[in-house]
C-alpha cells in the first residue's frame, strides 16, 4: 500500500466519522510515514473511495442503528481474519450484505454512502464499486467493441459493492433479471458484502426481482426499513 501523505484530507468531513469509529479528528493526520498503519491505510482507502461519490453525497454520515452495526461487523470481521491469517493490513473479504428499503426521497443513497465513507476511515481496507443498477444493466447491454461480460465481473467480484435503486425500473426484462440473477448469485455463493438499496415495496419485491434472487437476498442479508418522508419534496 502507498504511503499517502497526511495532506489534502481536510475539508472532507472526516471529523464525525472518525467520532463515530471512537477517534479524534485528528487521528488520521498521523505522519509515521508507516504505510501498513491504520491511519495510513484509512487515509489510502478514503481517498480511493471518496473519488467514486458523487458530489451531493460528498459529506453523508451513516445514522441507521443497523447499518452502523453492519460496518462493525465488517471492520471486526476484517480484523479477525487478519489476526488468523498475518498480512501487513486488515482487509475486508467477506461479510454480510444489507437492503436499506424505504420510498424515494427518504434517505437511503444518503445513508449508502454515509457507510461507505465511514467504512473507508474504518483503518480496515476495503475497495468499493458503485453503481445504480440502472446504470449497470445500461452498462453491461452487449454492444460492438465492449466486452461486457469482463466489466460484469468487475462489479461481480467487488470487495464491496453498492447497488443503489435495486428494482427500480419500470418493467424487468430477461436481461435485467438474468444480470440480477447471475450478480446476487455470484455475491451470495461468495459471501460478499453487498449493500442495496430499493424503493420497491417489501411486498412488490417478489414480482420485481424475482423468487430466486429473494430467496438469496433473504439468507445473505439483512432488510432494514426506513421510514419517514421524502425529503427532497419537504426541502423545496
Ligand atoms: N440524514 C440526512 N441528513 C441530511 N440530509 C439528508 C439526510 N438523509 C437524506 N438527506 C437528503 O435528503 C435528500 C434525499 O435523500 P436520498 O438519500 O437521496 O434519498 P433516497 O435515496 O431514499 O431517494 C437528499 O438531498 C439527501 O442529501
Ligand atoms: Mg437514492
Amino acid at each position: 500500500m502507498r504511503y499517502i501523505p497526511p495532506s489534502n484530507l481536510r475539508g472532507h468531513d472526516l471529523a464525525p466519522l472518525l467520532a463515530a469509529r471512537g477517534h479524534d479528528p485528528e487521528w488520521i493526520q498521523l505522519n509515521d510515514f508507516d504505510p501498513h498503519s491504520p491511519q495510513n491505510v484509512a487515509r489510502y482507502t478514503y481517498l480511493e473511495n471518496a473519488a467514486k461519490i458523487p458530489f451531493h453525497y460528498r459529506s453523508a454520515v451513516p445514522s441507521l442503528p443497523p447499518l452502523r452495526a453492519w460496518i462493525d461487523t465488517l471492520v471486526a470481521s476484517a480484523l479477525e481474519w487478519q489476526a488468523e491469517r498475518g498480512g501487513p493490513i486488515a482487509s475486508i473479504i467477506n461479510g454480510p450484505s444489507l437492503l436499506l428499503l424505504g420510498v424515494t426521497g427518504v434517505g437511503k443513497t444518503f445513508e449508502a454512502y454515509g457507510a461507505m465513507r465511514e467504512l473507508s476511515v474504518s483503518g480496515v481496507y476495503g475497495e468499493w464499486a458503485v453503481t445504480t443498477a440502472a446504470d449497470l444493466y445500461a452498462a453491461l447491454r452487449p454492444r460492438h467493441g465492449v466486452d461486457s461480460e469482463a466489466e460484469f465481473r468487475r462489479y461481480r467480484g467487488a470487495r464491496l459493492l453498492l447497488i443503489d435503486d435495486l428494482g427500480a425500473e419500470r418493467k424487468p426484462t430477461e436481461f435485467t433479471e438474468e444480470i440480477n440473477f447471475r450478480l446476487i448469485n455470484w455475491r451470495y455463493e461468495n459471501h460478499l458484502p453487498t449493500l442495496m438499496t430499493s424503493n420497491v415495496e417489501p411486498k412488490d419485491l417478489a414480482v420485481r426481482l424475482g423468487d430466486r434472487v429473494i430467496s438469496r437476498l433473504a439468507e445473505m442479508c439483512e432488510r432494514v426499513p426506513m421510514k419517514g418522508n421524502d425529503r427532497r419534496r419537504s426541502a423545496a
